[in-house]
């Protein structure tokens, strides 16, 4: 073993279902830790979920839930996903984890007894999206920057950790670390915020005002406020102080989050840390944001990404492929699902997928999968040969430099490169003439296909290992390191090789609706579950009133609804054929209303209508007499 690494992902929210960006920090994460596995590394890899303060109280309250029952499900949808996205997390951290809470005590009172904390009055702008206060200059028209909204006078009297007195150490530690926060265009931005001098932080909220926190050990009056609680999470899930994991991991820290937060990460936290006389982490990587329509995606917008939908329509390893390879790491990245499908079609398909089945199908072909080994090589494989072990070298740096593209781009020139020197050495003329030199250019080939595995398995680790196994190897994964990758011919099959059906299928445009399709089919087949009642009382269901109803226009089924449940939503239901709008305006129906929004036909549809579907139609469930708008249904 050479060096440790120890990556984290933010801590989210569990205000909301996870979405593309969470997905693609987290797979983010996950490619680098695998591929400090594959440099034979000690790795540790932390993600989790941020349960306290005002936003997720306030979500819970909605939800008509405790905030207790309500982090407990949420935090669950992000714990399940993970598995799914193949991620290697080590550790999943909550808070409101009870050894969590304690490190957080800990902190607050080494901070308190190196005397940075004090007690205050204080007036300033607040932001409840953020939680967190604005100073004037921070405003953009008066309005926070990210919510665009106008903060709220609040008064009141909490305790302030003394950041200013840090500034100068910040500010010195940056520049004596170019490579502290990644890429430079964020160093730059913490550089410039520090130009200006730094206030103290408010880190409590007062228990009238907010319950849902950690209570400070020195005033039970207060809880902690909520980045000074979550920061924390990284040293906590190592087990700070005395823990094994938190000596050997967190000299080796690095944090990846978007630009979002980059100023708790790049400036409270190092002074957190600095105050309770913890090293800094080593790296702050921060990437850009993926957006939709050359907009941000959120929830109100109604254009969020749901990773599972495209994981089911078009495979795991295709949707993390084209995460990496589209996004610059640092720079935003505009989300497209043509953009996609060509990456599929091309790099995938055509590329990988075909050299794959090629190689393999000549190596079956010609020698029955046992491949003997041949003659001595040419120029031409001489040429091959170098150029695979040449890669090594820039792909672990563009690795370690967050150049996951470049890395993906110098992979493909490999493969460019491969498929030429098929359609040139062209094996299938040398089977009827010369099986000692076919021997010696299917050698070559798959040796580089060995070297494209391994390459790849941080990206693509499912399909990598399918190729390993299809190559005979007897290590697969992790096992096969960087340095087994650099010793050409050295890692031999243990098994013949064999071949398997296609990696990765082109997506047709027919085929791609066909797959969305079937999948929607799969998951209205499914058998009939039992569910608890307490299940059922997750449902929230309420009478509604159709205001408005209109056909969406080259859509046969579905009409677009403006219900009335006290609040107006916009619900797409496959009601066109069965009922004109016209006559649907006025009616009652029932509308299951916490139903994850979805887009149908480019209408986001924020509830479901329940209705009775027989041979004879489609009917409408509604109660038996007028009741308000927004009544529960129980
Ligand atoms: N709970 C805080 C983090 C505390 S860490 C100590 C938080 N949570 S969050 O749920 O809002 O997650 C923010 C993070 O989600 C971003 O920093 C980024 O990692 C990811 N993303 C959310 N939306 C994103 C995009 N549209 N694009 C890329 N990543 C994004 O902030």
């Amino acid at each position: 073993m050479s060096g440790t690494f120890y990556v984290t992902t933010p801590i989210y929210y569990v205000n909301a279902a996870p979405h593309i960006g969470h997905a693609y920090t987290t797979i983010v994460a996950d490619v680098l830790n695998r591929f400090h596995r594959l440099a034979g590394e000690k790795t540790f890899f932390l993600t989790g979920t941020d349960e306290h303060g005002d936003k997720i109280a306030a979500a819970a309250e909605k939800e008509g839930q405790t905030p207790k029952e309500y982090v407990d499900r949420i935090s669950g949808l992000f714990r399940d996903l993970w598995p799914k996205l193949n991620i290697s997390n080590d550790y999943f951290v909550r808070t409101t984890d009870r050894a969590h809470k304690d490190v957080v005590r800990i902190i607050l009172d080494r901070v308190n007894q190196k005397g940075d904390i004090y007690y205050s009055d204080y007036e300033g702008l607040y932001c409840f999206g953020c939680e967190r206060f604005y100073t004037e200059r921070e405003l953009v028209d008066g309005k926070c920057p990210d919510h665009l909204t106008e903060p709220e006078v609040i008064r009141e009297a909490n305790y302030f950790f003394r950041m200013s007195r840090y500034q100068d150490w910040l500010v010195d530690h940056i520049e004596k670390n170019p490579d502290f926060i990644r890429p430079e265009r964020y160093k730059n931005e913490v550089l410039a915020f520090l130009r200006e001098p730094l206030e103290d932080l408010c880190i409590s909220r007062p228990k009238s005002r907010l319950e849902w926190g950690i209570t400070l050990p020195f005033d039970d009056r207060f809880v902690t406020y909520v980045w000074f609680d979550a920061l924390i999470n990284y040293i906590s899930a190592l087990g700070f102080p005395d823990g094994e994991r938190f000596k050997t991991y967190w000299p080796a820290a690095q944090h990846m989050i978007a630009k979002d937060i980059l100023k708790p990460h790049g400036i409270y936290w190092p002074c957190m840390l600095r105050s309770a006389g913890i090293e800094p982490y080593r790296h702050l990587n921060v990437h850009g944001y993926w957006n939709i329509n050359e907009g941000k995606m959120s929830k109100s917008l109604g254009n969020v990404v749901r990773p599972l939908d495209l994981v089911d329509i078009y495979g795991l390893d295709a949707f993390r492929y084209f995460l990496l390879r589209d996004m610059v790491f640092g720079l935003d990245s505009e989300f497209s699902e043509e953009a996609l499908v060509a990456r599929i079609n091309a790099d995938l398909a055509n590329d990988l997928g075909n050299l794959v089945s090629r190689a393999l199908t000549m190596v079956h072909k010609y020698f029955k999968g046992e491949l003997p080994k041949g003659g001595a090589p040419d120029r031409g494989d001489d040429e091959l040969r170098e150029s695979a072990l040449a890669l090594l070298d820039p792909y672990d740096r563009h690795m370690r430099e967050l150049g996951f593209h470049k890395a993906l781009i110098a992979v493909w020139e490999l493969i460019g490169k491969v498929n030429k020197y098929i359609d040139t050495t062209a094996p299938w003329v040398l089977a009827k003439k010369d099986r000692e030199r076919l021997a010696t250019v299917l050698f070559h080939v798959v040796e580089v296909l060995k070297v494209v595995s391994g390459l790849l398995w941080p990206f693509m680790p499912a399909s990598a290992e399918k190729i390993q196994e299809q190559l005979g190897l007897g290590k697969k994964g992790a096992q096969l390191t960087l340095s087994d990758l650099a010793r050409w011919g050295g890692e031999k099959p243990v098994r013949p090789l064999c071949r398997a059906p296609a990696l990765f299928p082109r997506v047709e445009e027919k085929e791609r609706k066909r797959r969305a399709q079937a999948a929607e089919k799969v998951a209205e087949e499914k058998p009939m579950e039992i569910i608890s009642f307490d299940e059922f009382k997750k449902l929230d269901l309420r009478v509604g009133i159709i205001r408005e109803a209109q056909a969406i226009p080259k859509s046969k089924k579905l009409l677009r609804l403006t219900v009335d449940v006290g609040e107006t939503r916009t619900v797409v239901a496959g009601l066109a054929g069965h009922y004109n709008p016209d006559e649907l305006v006025g009616r009652q129906v029932v509308l299951v209303a916490n139903l994850a929004p979805a887009k149908l036909m480019g209408v986001e549809s924020q509830g479901m209508v329940l209705a009775a579907v027989d041979d004879g139609g489609v009917h409408l469930l509604a109660p038996d007499g007028r009741v308000e708008a927004g009544c529960r249904v129980s």
